[in-house]
């Protein structure tokens, strides 16, 4: 090894990132919010493996999807099976639904699930290699008000973290009945302009045409911009599941606009999809994106149980939430000498089995260096230990707001911090 690669730092892998200490309380505070939030609505979480088989994505999130296509974290195992870091939630959470036989319980179903998935896209601002999805799920409920439902819902999780700036795009993209004939005329409408597409958008041709609306090339979005919308061509069921969905939508006061190229990168979806997307984000503008998909677990030889769900990209939502203050009780240990650190340790003992945040200084400092150090970290109280003290038990506790100071007891000290006396 030469000296130049000795030296060479070892750093995070590309669209990869540390979420360091500052950053993760804020982590904290929104998943804490998120996890009760979805409680509410009657979703319960379900964890699933980070990697499952390479066979579940292809068949679930579909061959045809840029994910399958391009973007996934494949791997073979020393036991030789291709296994793939999940790029995505919801093919997981069919095929846990289907091995437990979740839709024989008497229960809702509806899951919810916070945790990093996997994508090897080109990164660039809001588009990480690893980054977190909120994902959540409802099988079994095919009235139109439930599609309607979840978004109200994600729309209510936007307010409540005071996100602004945020617009609802709808879509249909029909099912099995309705999209061929879609398929045959946006084929047909796709190969007049076959010349002016780029050698993507060719092979999307035959392999899904509906994915030709995904196309980033600026050129290929204006041609496409001209080729028939999928909502002239629904299936009465589709339409009239549509236009309940809308009307849903009126009925909670959700203003939302019908966005025809909204077909989703994935291909699982029939009827409905949606997305909440803000012009805060820049280029990669959406927050959260879903929709319906009524043959996925029919498709993986489950029971023919419908599902809908949407998933939120966290660390985007996050660049939008500012960070909350949290008011913080935390007690700093001073101890003067090699005794005081005894009894402050016994000390710092007592107050962690309280629940109380609270550190002790193990460097030997003077009394003005330990108190310019709890200043630094913010400590509210600091509790001095000296010879003194550890003769009449009793400590001097100092309020770092108001610069008061008493000798108490280690019970009332207690009662002052948290604010009982
Ligand atoms: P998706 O649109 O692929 O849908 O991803 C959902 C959200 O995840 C996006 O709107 C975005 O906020 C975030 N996201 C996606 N890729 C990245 C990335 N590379 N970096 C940062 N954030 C990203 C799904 O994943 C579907 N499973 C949603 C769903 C659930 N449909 C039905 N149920």
């Amino acid at each position: 090894m030469s000296r130049k690669e000795k030296k060479k730092q070892v750093a995070a892998i590309k669209g990869t990132k540390d979420i360091l200490p500052l950053e993760a309380r804020k982590w904290q505070q929104v998943e804490t919010l998120i996890k009760a939030y979805c409680e509410r609505y009657g979703y319960r979480e379900i964890r699933t493996p980070v990697f499952e088989s390479t066979e579940l994505f292809q068949k679930g999130t579909g061959e045809t999807s840029d994910i399958v296509m391009k973007e996934m974290y494949s791997f073979v195992d020393k036991g030789g099976r291709s296994l793939t870091l999940r790029p995505e939630y919801t093919p997981s959470i069919v095929r846990a639904i289907i091995e437990h036989r979740l839709y024989l319980q008497p229960q809702p179903m509806r899951y919810y699930y916070i945790g990093p998935m996997f994508r090897y896209d080109k990164p660039q601002k809001g588009r990480y290699r690893q980054f977190h999805q909120l994902d959540i799920e409802v099988f079994g409920e095919k009235d139109a008000a439930v599609d309607a439902e979840i978004v109200e819902m994600a729309s209510g999780l936007l307010s409540q973290l005071k996100v602004k700036g945020t617009d609802i795009l709808v879509n249909s993209v029909g099912c099995r009945k309705c999209r061929p004939g879609y398929h045959k005329e946006l084929r047909h409408q796709a190969e007049l302009a076959r010349d002016s597409l780029c050698s993507d958008c060719q092979r999307k041709m035959s392999t899904n045409p509906l994915r030709i609306f995904d196309c980033k090339e600026e050129s290929c979005r204006e041609i496409s911009q001209g080729f028939p919308k999928i909502t002239d061509f629904l299936c009465r069921e589709c339409d009239e599941h549509f236009k309940n969905f809308r009307s849903y939508l009126d009925l909670y006061g959700l203003k939302h606009k019908v966005e025809p190229r909204l077909v989703r990168g994935l291909d699982y979806y029939t009827k409905t999809t949606f997305e909440i997307v803000s012009t805060e984000l820049g280029a990669q503008d959406a927050i959260l994106g879903g929709g319906r998909y009524d043959d996925m677990i029919k498709d993986f030889g489950g029971p023919d149980v419908c599902g809908i769900g949407f998933a939120l990209g966290v660390e985007r939502l996050l660049s939008l939430v500012p960070q909350k203050k949290e008011p913080e009780n935390i007690v700093y240990l001073v101890c003067l000498g090699e005794e005081a650190k005894k009894e402050g340790m016994l000390l710092a003992q007592y107050l962690h089995k309280e629940n109380i945040e609270c550190l002790l200084e193990y460097k030997s400092r003077n009394l003005s260096k330990q108190m310019s150090r709890a200043n630094k970290i913010g400590a509210t109280w600091v509790l001095i230990i000296g010879e003194d003290e550890i003769k009449k038990k009793r400590f001097q506790l100092k309020n770092m707001a108001s610069g008061e100071q008493k000798e108490v007891a280690r019970e009332k000290a207690l009662n002052i911090i948290r604010g009982n006396i």
